[in-house]
């Protein structure tokens, strides 16, 4: 199929190409006079398609990740750097600093998104101030971390001031569906919390990261922050062999994050902060409300073209309300319209990653052979940067969509009879992020409830799996996450609860006392921060 072409209006047009020339390193914008590669947007810009060059980047080696190495080293400096020592409220006042910052680039961020992972206006401005309000939630729910700290506890004639302190080096490596607030949902906790970071912007998605690059450099001491561009294997191996990476912050695919532990040669000095692929299923019982699953089902599978770890990618629907489901919703699926991502009302985006469609065609294929079919209309029309997303049915553990993290605009049907089939099938899944539960029958879904809160981590009444609130643990079992990131887990998971014990007696009382009145160690601290 053809392009559906329609002029760009002027204020999403990419007027000048972006050539990214700079990498933070040691609190300096350093110039990068080496080969460079392209970044290209699957949306065209001419009727005749064609991808659309918007900027390039730098392509760093392994020189320059062991400089970022070494820099966040040395502002950490074994946890005696000025950072990881600094008084929390002063770290927060860096914080604010580059937030403030941040907030005037939303338009040009915003752009990006669009050009860059096809992401549609109003979800694009939507990442971008749900970011901001992180930042911000973040900082208070530190506050009060704090506030709860500032304190004495006392256990057998032992006195304790606890706190949670950094970890230590943070190697921070985001996803392409997300490039800015999931990886900011890892890097900020990181840097608050007291630790320094070297990071590399996602594969797609790392122009949006330049108008960010000044706010960083000015707002956190040298080496707290360290901004690396190039390939991940060929920036973060090298940095991972060294064994001094204290924690790998990474939300992809397990086979990154299991590479790169693999390369770190100390393995219990290694944390990791893991948010993974996930296989999701919509479990759709006999007396489910149509109307309503159909909507959550249609924003589960297809918000974002699928590309969200917590999409809806496999449906399981009872086989007594099967026809009427498959037809209202390859019907709803059809009436979805495609198009750029300024476009109006649109709900279907071009797909970043220019081989996609020929993935999905390869899933549509071995489904097909294996005794699927497409039950929609527009179910697989191919344009140059996209396909529609095709309803397929019956799909079975045969198949490779069914065994495998589609990511993208393809939505398979499984029928069931019996509800154990699909507890079964989440049993042996190798993911155990989320689950949609449609259905009222309190009697049927009180024990469902209880068996499916223990194969995966949240279980959605009748709505759509997502992350947010962003306040709410967001987590998963086996290969889908390790660690939790809410608000306030993210906190815990950068840190380590770390404290000064005395004993009961005058000789340690008198000095604790003193050690309080001077106001001199940054640690130990009963000031209630405001
Ligand atoms: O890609 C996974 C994201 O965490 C999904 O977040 O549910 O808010 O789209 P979301």
């Amino acid at each position: 199929m053809k392009l559906n072409y329609s002029p760009i209006p002027s204020v999403y047009q990419i007027k000048e190409i972006l050539h990214q020339r700079t990498y933070l390193v040691n609190g300096k914008l350093k110039i990068w006079n080496g080969s460079t590669t392209n970044v290209y947007s699957t949306i065209s810009t001419t009727k005749e398609y064609d991808r659309t060059l918007i900027g390039n980047i730098p392509d760093l080696g392994k020189e320059e990740a062991l400089e970022a190495l070494n820099s966040a080293s040395a502002a950490y400096d074994n946890g005696q750097g000025l950072w990881p020592t600094m008084k929390v409220a002063d770290r927060i006042m860096c914080l604010e600093k580059f937030v403030q910052q941040m907030i005037l680039k939303r338009d040009e961020i915003v752009k990006l998104l669009m050009w860059e992972i096809g992401k549609n206006l109003a979800d694009s401005q939507k990442e971008f101030d749900r970011t901001v309000s992180y930042i911000y939630d973040t900082i208070e729910a530190y506050k009060q971390m704090d506030r709860d700290a500032a304190k004495f506890e006392k256990q057998s004639g032992i006195y304790a001031h606890i706190r949670r302190g950094p970890l230590g080096v943070v190697l921070c490596l985001g996803p392409y569906n997300y490039p800015l607030n999931e990886t900011f949902t890892l890097l900020i906790p990181a840097l608050l919390t007291g630790n320094t970071v070297i990071f590399k912007p996602a594969k797609l998605g790392v122009l949006l990261i330049s108008p960010l690059l000044e706010a960083f450099q000015n707002s956190f001491p040298k080496g707290v922050i360290n901004i690396i561009y190039g390939r991940g294997r060929a920036l973060a191996t090298p940095i991972m062999e060294t064994g001094k990476i204290d924690v790998l912050a990474l939300i992809g695919h397990s086979n990154s994050a299991n590479a790169l532990q693999n390369c770190h040669p100390k393995k219990n000095r290694l944390r990791t902060v893991l948010g993974l692929e996930a296989k999701n299923p919509a479990i759709i019982l006999p007396d489910a409300d149509l109307d309503l699953t159909i909507k959550e089902c249609i924003s589960g599978t297809l918000s974002f073209n699928g590309q969200r770890c917590t999409a809806l990618k496999v449906l399981y629907v009872h086989d007594e309300i099967l026809e009427e489901f498959k037809k209202k919703f390859s019907e709803k699926v059809d009436s979805l319209i495609f198009g750029n991502p300024w476009d109006e009302n649109v709900d279907l985006t071009p797909l970043p990653e220019k081989d996609k469609p020929s993935y999905i065609i390869e899933l549509i294929k071995d489904a097909i052979e294996k005794g699927a079919t497409i039950i929609n209309k527009k179910g697989g029309e191919l344009y140059p940067n996209f396909i529609f997303p095709a309803v397929l049915f019956p799909v079975d553990k045969s198949m490779r969509v069914f065994q495998e993290e589609q990511f993208g605009p393809v939505i398979p049907i499984v029928p069931f009879h019996d509800i154990k089939e699909p507890l079964k099938d989440m049993a042996e899944s190798s993911y155990g992020q989320q689950v949609s539960l449609f259905g009222e029958n309190t009697l049927t879904l009180s024990p469902l409830i209880d068996a499916l809160v223990n194969l995966v981590c949240r279980v959605n009444l009748n709505s759509s799996c997502q992350r947010g609130p962003d306040t709410y643990p967001f987590t998963g079992r086996k290969d889908s996450a390790f660690g939790t990131l809410s608000v306030h887990d993210a906190l815990r998971s950068f840190s380590i609860r770390t404290f000064v014990a005395s004993k009961d007696n005058g000789y340690n009382n008198a000095i604790l006392k003193e050690l309080l009145q001077t106001g001199k160690s940054n640690f130990l601290s009963t000031d209630y921060l405001l």
